[in-house]
């Protein structure tokens, strides 16, 4: 199949209503990552800002939102129909449709939340390395969530089947750019419940 970039598929899929689908598909992944985000923030008992990097209709930015501790949270995606359905579900928080890498936010972070992202760039390793060095203020912490990844051999038909190219890497090779981005504390595990191929890395900037 023709390879396509990722945020032209991902308009086409938004326009079509398949951003419902993928929501409902990421959900119980999605709970593990911001419940992680919830106690980390409740332990440090201080407001909070958020990004969602590739955050599709927004609907992880809604949740994060309802957190009685956070103080903003912004959605971010490549893909105009993604960003024009968020925008028309919700007026309190911010929506920005950019191209990653080329985009760097204008304030930094406490949290970074990214669900299935990260793998559609050419080079995810230099994202890993932008999003400790100008996303994250000091002591925030990066959560990512990837379901593409080699020891996951479901997942490695995906680039013919949907189209589009995906950097396919090995856990140890993606522990390896954590730490080489200067992430301290990097912890993974698989999310998703029993059935669940989720690889959610986290870790922090101190
Ligand atoms: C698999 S979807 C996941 C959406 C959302 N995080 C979720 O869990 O429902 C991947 C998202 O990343 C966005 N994306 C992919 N490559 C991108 C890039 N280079 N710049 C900005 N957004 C990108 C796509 O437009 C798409 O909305």
């Amino acid at each position: 199949m023709e390879r396509r970039p990722a945020t032209d598929v991902f308009h086409d899929w938004a326009v079509r209503g398949k951003d419902e689908g993928m929501e409902r598909g990421h959900a119980l992944s999605v709970a593990e990552m911001v419940d992680f985000i919830s106690v980390k923030s409740e332990q440090r008992n201080s407001n909070f800002s958020a990004v969602d990097v590739g955050c599709g209709n927004g609907w992880v930015v809604r949740i994060l939102a309802d957190n009685p501790l956070c103080q903003q949270v912004v959605g971010i995606d490549g893909a105009k129909a993604m960003i024009d359905k968020a925008k028309s579900i919700d007026d309190d928080n911010q929506y920005i449709c950019a191209r990653l890498p080329d985009y760097s936010p204008t304030t930094k972070f406490d949290y970074i939340h990214s669900m299935e992202f990260l793998y559609y760039l050419d080079e995810p390793e230099q994202m890993l390395q932008l999003f400790h060095d100008n996303w994250l203020k000091e002591g925030g912490w990066a959560v990512i969530g990837i379901d593409h990844y080699m020891e996951n051999e479901d997942s490695l038909s995906w680039p013919e089947h949907v189209g589009v190219n995906m950097a396919t890497r090995t856990i140890s090779q993606w522990e390896t750019a954590w730490n080489k981005a200067g992430f301290n504390k990097v912890e993974h595990w698989v999310a998703g419940g029993e059935e669940g191929v989720t690889l959610v890395f986290v870790g922090q900037k101190s």
